[in-house]
């Protein structure tokens, strides 16, 4: 991989702040983005700011060609079956409360989540327990935090309609078994959804060979613009699902008394969308693509293994979740004696590396656990080694300072 390279791509990594140039290791948040998707929107901005799908002058069919295009990508990307499958939402919160509200779940039906979700994997199950009388069980990680095949087995019954797990963890990197969780679901007869914020930007995908009911993510974690995300769906399962958000562009035709609403993708698609947004994704995902998700996987992961190894050798801190190697950009830690975000602060301060404290919207689990958070570092194509080991050198040294 071509890090120097892709380093050019990225205008804010070249601008020194107080003498030194920036280390960016909170990509688990969000992404830095390359000069192709600021370009893609610009261009959206300056050349044909219209509307797609309803306007029939030059300017509207550009952008409706370009959205087009972007649905393309993402069907590429996750090895769709048809561009259909996806829809264009704003985030992966977005995508999983979609789902919450169309999926028909009713009284007595069980949604099955894992013990580390994201608070957008969890709480629109919780408020679904109270709208529709469903309810929501968690099954718990093993003791390193790595997915426990048993205890999901343990929680499986005929009531178990939907498994909404990350296939990534924020928390801690750690993985589900994606082909296995999925076949012994259906096995069961419930669907998978995967939260894919953490997994969609970092590996590759392919929907049809897991045989994935649904995915969400976030377009800004993997170098695209805010506000962007997507929710794939199969889409016969698509079709069936009821309405979320209705209006313009997700109907065919309406009269004072009734409405005919649209196929999917637009049926969930209503109101001017983020044409912007949308043409900055392909440029993201096109980017992406370029370099290789393998290959984006395989680099993390190096990444991590330096991370890891430097970070194992200073007192009282302790590595969250399984091995290096299954926890892909991941290294999430606490060191005893010092709190998170003092140690997140320090590491800005004295050496521009910018990593993540906090409870990371996983409270659930840090409360759970009666841990007042962690702090992460999150690596990308963009991280180089030793941007690696200027972090754990100066984290090293704020431990023999401050702990
Ligand atoms: C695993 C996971 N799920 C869901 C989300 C929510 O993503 P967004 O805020 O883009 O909707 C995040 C964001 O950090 C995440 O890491």
């Amino acid at each position: 991989m071509d890090v120097p390279g892709i380093r050019e791509d990225f205008p804010c990594l070249h601008k020194e702040i107080n003498g030194k140039l920036p280390i960016y290791l909170d990509t688990a948040c969000t992404a830095l983005r390359p000069k192709q998707v600021i370009d893609a929107m610009n261009e959206y901005y300056t050349e044909f700011p219209a509307c797609g799908g309803r306007s029939v002058h030059k300017f509207g069919t550009e952008v409706t060609i370009r959205c087009d295009e972007s649905r393309d990508q993402l069907q590429r990307l996750l090895n769709a079956e048809r561009p259909e499958e996806i829809i264009f939402l704003k985030n992966t919160t977005e995508g999983i409360n979609l789902l919450s509200h169309t999926l028909g779940l009713k009284k007595g039906d069980i949604v099955l989540t894992g013990d580390k979700e994201h608070n957008s994997n969890l709480v629109p199950w919780q408020v679904l327990t109270t709208r529709a009388g469903t309810k929501h069980q968690i099954f718990k990680s093993n003791d390193d935090g790595s997915f426990s095949m048993e205890n999901l087995k343990e929680k499986l019954s005929p009531d178990v309609k939907l498994i909404s797990i990350a296939e990534v963890s924020n928390l801690d990197g750690s993985t589900v078994p994606a082909k296995d969780l999925i076949e012994v679901a259906h096995d069961n007869g419930s669907l998978v959804l995967f939260d894919g914020a953490q997994s969609v930007p970092h590996r590759k995908m392919d929907v049809q060979e897991l045989d994935l009911d649904f995915l969400c993510f976030s377009i800004h974690k993997m170098c695209g613009p805010s506000g962007m995300g997507v929710l794939y769906g199969k889409y016969d399962l698509l079709d069936g699902l009821d309405t979320f958000l209705v209006g313009g562009s997700s109907v065919a035709d309406t009269t004072y008394d009734d409405y005919k609403l649209l196929r999917p993708p637009q049926k969930f698609e209503a109101g001017l969308q983020n044409f912007a947004g949308i043409i900055g994704t392909c440029a993201a995902v096109e980017y992406l693509m370029n370099i290789g998700m393998e290959e984006i996987h395989e680099y993390e992961k190096s990444l991590n293994r330096i991370a890891t190894d430097l970070l194992s050798n200073i007192p009282g801190l302790t590595i969250l979740g399984p091995g290096a190697a299954y926890r892909g950009g991941i290294t999430a830690f606490i060191i005893d004696g010092m709190e998170p975000h003092d140690v997140a602060m320090i590491l800005d301060e004295v050496a521009n590396v910018m990593i993540r404290s906090g409870m990371h919207c996983n409270n659930s689990w840090f409360n759970d656990h009666g841990i007042r958070g962690s702090s992460r570092a999150s690596f990308y194509i963009y991280n180089t080694e030793d941007e690696v080991r200027i972090f754990a050198e100066e984290l090293e040294k704020i431990v023999q300072e401050f702990r």
